[in-house]
Formats: C-alpha cells, structure tokens, sequence
C-alpha cells in the first residue's frame, strides 16, 4: 500500500514532536513543510529529509500529492486553515487549542461533516499510556461513578512570551494553553458528561515577569518582553448536569514556591491521581488503599503520548479506525474555555443553556 504523504503547516517548536512521531511511523512519509517564516520551513524540509516547502499554506493544500496535514501554527489560524485543508480533500490533525471562539469551531464542525475527511484534534493527554491505563480502571467501573475533579497546572515563571503572550494570535494566556489540556483530560476521564455551567476568574496582576533575574524559563522564539496581553492566572469552576463538578486553577506566573501540576478525580468507589503521577485509591476489606498499577511510565510521557496520537491519527487515516478526538469534543472545550473567559469578564457564573459565546476577531 502506499504511504501517505504528510504535509505540516507551522515549523516552529512543537511540530518537531509531529515531525519526529511521523518519521517512526512505517505508513507515511514526511512530504512537504509550510511555515511563514522561510527559513525555518527550509531548515525542517532538509531536517526530516521532505521533499518540498512552502510559505503559503494555500499552496501546500493545492499539492495533489498531500494526503494527510498536522496544523501546528498559532491558535488564531487552527479554524482557517483546518477549514482549507478540509475543503481541500486532506485528513487533518491540529493542534490544541481548536481554535479561538465557538462559532470558528462550529465552521470547523461543519467543514468536517461536509467533506468526510479525518479529523482529530491535538489533545495529546489523551493518548498518554498512564491515561489509557487509568481510563482502562475507570471503564471497568474502580472509580464508581466520578462526582468531583481537580487540577492545577501553576507555572510561577512561564509566559512564552511571543504570540502565546498575544490575545490576538492566542485567544488568551494560560486558561487556553494550559488550562485546555487539563481540563480535558478531567472532562475525558469523567466521561465527558455535559457542562451544566461554567464559573471562573482571570487576573493579569503580575504581567510576563521579564524583569527576573537568575531564573530560566521557556521563551518563545520570537520573545519580546513588550508583548503582554493575556492573564497570567485563572481559576475555574465547571458544573455538570450529572451534579458532578471540576475545579481547575492555572498560570503563567504566580506568587508561588514552585512549579504545581496535579490532577485528581474521585469517584463513589475509588479515587485516582494521574499528575504527578499515576495512582489508585481505594477501599477493601474496611482498608483505604492507595495502589500504584506497574507500567513503563506512570508520569505523563510527551514523546509517547506524541507517537501514539500520530499513530492513531494515521490509522484512522487508513479506514482502521475512528479518533479519539474529534470535533465534538473540540467544541464542548471552547465552550468550556470561552465560557470561563465570559463569566470572568461579567463577574458571574455562565448557564450553558444560553451561553453567549464570546466572539473574538480571528
Ligand atoms: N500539544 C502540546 O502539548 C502543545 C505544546 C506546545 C504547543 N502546542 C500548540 O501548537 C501550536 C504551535 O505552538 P508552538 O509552540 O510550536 O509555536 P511556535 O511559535 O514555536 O511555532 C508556530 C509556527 O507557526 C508558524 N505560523 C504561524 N501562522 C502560520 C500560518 N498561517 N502559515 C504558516 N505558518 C504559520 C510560525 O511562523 C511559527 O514558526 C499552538 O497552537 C500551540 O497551542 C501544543
């Protein structure tokens, strides 16, 4: 059978993963790279030994030989282009978040039904070994039925900086960037019931911080200590029509000690922690027990997690499969985040009944 040809749009950091991912699966072949940037579009072609490159994402779709695209550029462009390669004939994979606002996922969705390509979103936690362990207790009823969630991702030093820092490319700070995973990844493993309502705060109180000294942190490429337009905290609490709710808290910098990811979901009958690490707490014979499952990794794995959504993005571009992250679940995690962003703006609590999307300018 043939391989099919991969293009990837956006260069910069995290398509390396989708880049190295790619190259260690048998099925496909890395065929062509876009990015606005030329250079850094050039450096990838030679790098991962692909055949062509582009400026002009247009152009890439307009290539009959692409089969298949990852989406790896700023959120302001995840709608737009996702629409283009779908109208284009090709399966596609993008990158969290799905995009900015409701209504451009609403067109994602309907670019989807229109064209009957694959598309799966980035929701790379998903595909972690841990998860799938821990989904695999959940699924054969451990945890009874999960009525409470938390998670924290606090960076006390950690705006990127560059578009993440940009409303306008990024859609905002920490809520959509880190926020998106974690809170998926509770909705997920909580059996995705539907969000009854959502309330939640965003503070820009600290600013990008480019004033510490002696500390190192991740910046992006294009690092400039001006921009800073997004929060840098947000806390978040989402009700479920089931009764069950999820508590979530994440920043790009905070008066904290130090770096905090942790993530708890607790049930009727047991309990789990999959940050830091994997664990399962339960009761027997009038004993609380907390038992740690033996596996490979039992903190999340990037590169793992990264192959196995790569592969199972390839599968079902191959008829072999559905995905596990489609654009349903895309929409219901902008609703989520835009809802967060909403109430926080109006100083009070968003009924999904008539949640008013925030709309933003793509
Ligand atoms: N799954 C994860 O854990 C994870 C981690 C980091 C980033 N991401 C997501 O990946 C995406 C990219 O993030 P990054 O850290 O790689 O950013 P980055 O700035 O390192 O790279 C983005 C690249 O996209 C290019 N680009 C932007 N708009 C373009 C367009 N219209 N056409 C062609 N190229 C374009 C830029 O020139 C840049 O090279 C974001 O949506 C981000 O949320 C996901």
């Amino acid at each position: 059978m043939r391989k099919l040809k991969i293009g990837v749009i956006g260069a910069g950091s995290i398509s390396e993963l989708h880049f190295q991912s790619y190259l260690q699966n048998n099925d496909v072949e890395i065929y062509a790279v876009c990015d606005l940037n030329e250079q850094r579009a050039q450096d990838k072609m030679k790098k991962y030994n692909a055949e062509t490159y582009y400026t002009n994402y247009h152009d890439l779709l307009n290539d009959p030989q692409v089969d298949a695209v990852s989406i790896c550029t700023w959120n302001n462009s995840h709608a737009e282009i996702s629409i283009a390669a779908l109208d284009a004939g090709k399966h596609v994979l993008v990158e969290k978040p799905l995009c900015k606002t409701v209504d451009e996922a609403l067109r994602v969705e309907e670019a989807v039904k229109n064209n009957g390509k694959v598309f799966q979103i980035g929701f790379v936690r998903r595909y972690a070994s841990n998860t799938k362990v821990l989904k695999s207790f959940i699924n054969s009823g451990d945890l009874g039925e999960i009525y409470y969630a938390k998670a924290s991702n606090l960076r006390r030093l950690g705006n990127p900086g560059g578009w993440f820092a940009d409303n306008e490319r990024s859609g905002g700070g920490p809520l959509i960037d880190l926020g998106v995973h974690i809170i998926d990844l509770c909705w997920y493993l909580m059996g995705k019931p539907k969000v009854k309502s959502v309330t939640g705060n965003t503070y820009s109180k600290l600013g990008n911080r480019s004033n510490i000294k002696n500390l190192t942190f991740y910046q992006a490429a294009d690092y400039d200590p001006d921009i800073n337009k997004v929060e840098d905290l947000s806390n978040a609490l989402i009700r479920f029509e089931n009764g069950a709710s999820l508590v979530v808290d994440v920043s790009y910098t905070l008066h904290i000690k130090k770096d905090e990811t942790s993530i708890q979901l607790f049930g009727e009958k047991g309990g789990a922690e999959i940050e830091p690490e994997l664990l399962i707490v339960t009761e027997k014979n009038d004993t609380i027990i907390n038992s740690q499952p033996q596996v490979d990794s039992l903190a999340f794995d990037f590169n793992q997690a990264f192959q196995n959504e790569i592969d199972d993005f390839i599968k079902c571009c191959k008829g072999e499969a559905l995905t596990l992250s489609p654009v349903e679940d895309g929409i219901e995690l902008m609703k989520i985040l835009c809802g967060i962003y909403e109430s926080s703006e109006k100083g009070k609590e968003i009924s999904f009944e008539n949640l008013k999307h925030r709309i933003q300018k793509a």
